[in-house]
């Protein structure tokens, strides 16, 4: 990973899938966020189940305007994908897949596809950001982690992010998260 987190004061967006305040994911949550902020940089967490983001409703409204129908809470995940420098998804895998809450953000980028493929916009979002997965999983398959980069890496496309890295903590219905172990690939990931 380049060393652009190394030096001036850097801002994550992280969206947090898990309803879980003490699982799995909010643990991966926990050893980035003691990370970076050691750094001094700064972040915003913004919890999918407790955010007021309504699901797309594919009403055509953003094929017209460069905006939503909805005036709601991802209006504030719109200013993070704006002026993060670095976007960090953390989630379970449910169903081999993101849960439901996260899934309605991530429908709601259809504005940036429309942006983009209606309305002509080159780049809906501008600025260009790395990004990051965090993942927590109850079995021993990634099979599912594997399926959430492929959405991730074409969602992506239209949030002018690069997935850079995946870290996981695997097998969480059984042993509980190597904090250790994710530290450590989350300094070699930040090149803290
Ligand atoms: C609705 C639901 C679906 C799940 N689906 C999967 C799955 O497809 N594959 C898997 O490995 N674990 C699955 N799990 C287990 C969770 O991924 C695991 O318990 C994880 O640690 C939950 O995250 P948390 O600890 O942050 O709440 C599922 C759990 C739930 C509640």
């Amino acid at each position: 990973m380049q060393d652009t987190f190394q030096n001036e004061k850097k801002q994550a967006l992280v969206l947090m899938g898990s309803p879980r305040r003490n699982g799995a994911t909010a643990e991966l949550v926990r050893c980035f966020t003691d990370l970076w902020q050691s750094r001094r940089h700064e972040y915003t967490v913004i919890e999918a189940y407790q955010a007021a983001v309504k699901p797309c409703v594919h009403c055509g409204y953003c094929k017209r305007a460069l905006a939503c129908r909805y005036d709601d809470d991802f209006s504030l995940i719109d200013r993070g994908f704006r002026e993060a420098d670095l976007l960090v998804v953390a989630s379970p895998v449910y169903g081999l897949g993101f849960p439901g809450p996260l899934k309605a953000v991530f429908d709601r980028t259809q504005r940036y596809f429309e942006a983009k493929f209606s309305l002509g916009v080159e780049h809906p979002i501008e600025k260009h950001k790395t990004a990051l997965l965090l993942a927590a999983y109850g079995s021993k398959s990634s099979r599912g982690v594997e399926l959430m980069e492929e959405h991730l890496r074409l969602m992506f496309l239209l949030l002018n992010a690069s997935l850079k890295g995946t870290i996981t903590a695997p097998n969480t219905d059984s042993i509980p998260v190597d904090s250790h172990r994710v530290a450590g690939e989350l300094k070699l990931f930040l090149n803290f």
